[in-house]
């Protein structure tokens, strides 16, 4: 009995009316008295008793459906035929949706620095010449600033290189205490690789306030390493030039893939960098209005994609902006 009722429901899904007439077959070979679904109620009186109510459930279930089948094909002028001659009445299957990797990580990344206080600021992704470089202390010959490197669009207008380019925004505006997250798209003049793309994803962080020492810097950015890649994880900060820190750093973790052994991810060197930071050049700070002998802050900026690549094993760039499908489809349970 359970079989003949899902055959029969199993029909009733796939049935599609083209017109008033199909409609009125449905209805006679279903829903009238001497129609299939009738012929089961009149079965149901040799339904074993243990077996009553499991099947009764089943049939009204059945029942119902199919007479809100021939509804909606009442309903309709059209019958439930589109344009294209596909049925409008067939249920959506139930298809979920999923989170793009990138965004996956900014999410976490925003909220792991949400917890020691930090918020949430974006800027303009065209940007002028000041917000970019000149109030970031870069110099007038510096490479970036070059149109081999940089993507512009008027003689001091360029789409963003980094989303250092918000501190300033914020900093204009704002008195310290500013404790802030900048995410956002950049854009260089590269050619397109595994390893370097044209766009790319940055989230930026800025601490200003009285007394931010290096030692602050450092533990926030162990405390994220071992928050996004997990407890064991160690950090290393090598010597670096920023125009707009001072002193500036990099920071490497230990390789999320062999451990510190070596592999070809790290170089064979157990290290991989993920991030630039260092203390807030005074000149920045005065360029924003902000008096360096009152004020010290660190700031520090990643890229979204590699971090991803790490966290998840992504080894190719270009996946990300490709939106393939099935790449996309494996991250279907996350968040
Ligand atoms: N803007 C740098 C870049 O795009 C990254 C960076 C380095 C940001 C050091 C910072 C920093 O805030 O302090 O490569």
């Amino acid at each position: 009995m359970k079989e003949r009722i899902e055959k029969i429901r199993h029909e009733v899904e796939e049935f599609t009316a083209k017109s008033k007439e199909h409609a009125e077959e449905f209805r006679l070979k279903y829903l009238s008295r001497k129609g299939k679904i009738s012929e089961l109620f009149d079965d149901f009186k040799n339904v074993s008793p243990e077996l009553k109510k499991e099947v009764g459930q089943l049939l009204n279930k059945l029942k119902v459906s199919a007479q809100e089948k021939l509804d909606r094909f009442k309903e309709s002028d059209e019958v439930n035929v589109g344009e294209s001659g596909a049925d409008l009445t067939v249920p959506v299957p139930e298809w979920k949706g999923s989170r793009h990797p990138l965004n996956l990580v900014r999410r976490q990344i925003l909220e792991i620095f949400g917890r020691l206080g930090f918020t949430v600021e974006e800027g303009p992704e065209i940007e002028d010449d000041w917000h970019n470089f000149s109030a970031l202390n870069f110099p007038e010959d510096h490479p970036a600033r070059d149109m081999q490197d940089t993507f512009f669009i008027g003689k001091e207008v360029a789409l963003r290189t980094h989303t250092s380019s918000v501190q300033v925004r914020i900093l204009e505006k704002t008195q310290p205490p500013v404790r802030i997250m900048m995410p956002g798209r950049v854009y260089r003049n590269e050619a397109i690789s595994a390893r370097a793309h044209c766009f790319f994803h940055q989230v930026e962080g800025l601490y200003v306030d009285k007394n931010v020492s290096f030692a602050d810097l450092k533990q926030t950015l162990l405390y994220f390493a071992q928050e996004m890649f997990g407890e064991e994880t160690k950090i290393r900060l090598r010597p670096s030039y920023f125009p707009f820190t001072e002193p500036s750093a990099e920071m490497d973790i230990s390789c999320t893939i062999c451990h510190g052994k070596g592999c070809n991810v790290c170089k064979y060197s157990g290290w991989v960098e993920i991030l630039g930071c260092g203390m807030v050049d005074p000149a920045v700070l005065q360029n924003c209005k902000i008096d360096p002998e009152v004020y010290s802050g660190f700031a520090f900026g990643m890229g979204i994609e590699r971090i991803t690549m790490l966290k998840y094993g992504v080894n190719d760039l270009r996946l990300f902006s490709e939106n393939d499908a099935r790449f996309l489809a494996q991250f279907e349970s996350e968040m």
